[in-house]
């Protein structure tokens, strides 16, 4: 699957599996920009791709709309909504209205918002793709972690509407579900809990994993691979790709 001469943008592309998709992408012969709030994880991931780094909150309207400007000449024919946050972890009546909010200004409204700012260009050429990264946890909830799930849930519908008014002009729209991504954010999840169990980390492991059909977590590389095979799917759109190694089987 050849990419060039296509321009991809990766939200939150800085780090953790933006940064994996990215060089995915780059890999597939796509042009790419990494955006995210901290400059300097953008810098390093750009600088070892020879990708485009550009620093934006996805979710303040100002900020994507000036970057949208700024990516005017580009033509951005690939937009990844990565960028996500994952919330606290605690029972719903100890969320802050704060920590909820956090959570859907950049899972949900930023996604809106990056959609709102990019589509425009793409409608108008009749081409593009938009891959919305969901979650497992937006169809197989976590108990603790609702505003996680709940804005996992909301990315899943706001791309099956989505697909339905961009359809008609060309552009796909779809989400791809990953599972538990190894690495540092999972390690973090299994550490809490097994306090919060009072088992250990083993054991907090192996309970959650063995939930999957597969027996394991899924990798940052599947995920990026995930990408490019859904962009060579050009029948697809509306929906939903479960990569979570068969934890909702
Ligand atoms: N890891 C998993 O197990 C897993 C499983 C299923 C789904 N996902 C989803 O996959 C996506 C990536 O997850 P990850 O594990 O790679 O997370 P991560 O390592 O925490 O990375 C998140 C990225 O998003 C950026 N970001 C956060 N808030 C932002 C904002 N307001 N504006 C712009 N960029 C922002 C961060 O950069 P800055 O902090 O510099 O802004 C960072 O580069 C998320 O949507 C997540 O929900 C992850």
């Amino acid at each position: 699957m050849s990419l060039s001469g296509r321009t991809a943008l990766v939200t939150g592309g800085g780090s953790g599996l933006g940064a994996a998709i990215a060089a995915h992408l780059t890999a597939a012969g796509a042009r790419v920009v990494v955006t995210g709030r901290r400059a300097e994880p953008l810098r390093e991931v750009a600088g070892r791709l020879g990708a485009r780094a550009e620093v934006c909150d996805v979710a303040d309207p100002a900020a994507v709309d000036a970057l949208a400007a700024r990516l005017a000449d580009e033509e951005v024919s690939i937009l990844v909504n990565n960028a996500g946050v994952a919330g606290p972890v605690a029972p719903l009546t100890e969320i802050t209205p704060d920590e909820w909010d956090e959570v859907f200004a950049v899972n949900v409204r930023g996604t809106y918002l990056v959609c709102r700012a990019f589509l425009p260009p793409m409608v108008a050429r009749g081409d593009g793709d938009v891959i919305n990264l969901a979650s497992v946890s937006g169809k197989r909830p976590l108990a603790r972690r609702t505003p996680y799930c709940a804005s996992k849930m909301a990315v899943l519908g706001l791309t099956s509407t989505l697909a339905f008014e961009v359809g008609p002009a060309g552009v796909r729209v779809n989400a791809l579900s990953p599972g538990p991504v190894e690495g540092d954010r999972m390690d973090r999840n299994f550490r809490l809990e097994a306090e919060r169990t009072a088992t250990s980390v083993d054991e907090a492991r192996a309970a959650f994993v063995g939930r999957a059909a597969l027996g394991r977590m899924i990798t940052a590389d599947e995920v990026g691979a995930a990408i490019v095979a859904m962009l060579a799917m050009p029948g697809m759109s509306g929906a939903d790709v479960d990569l979570s190694a068969g934890m909702v089987a």
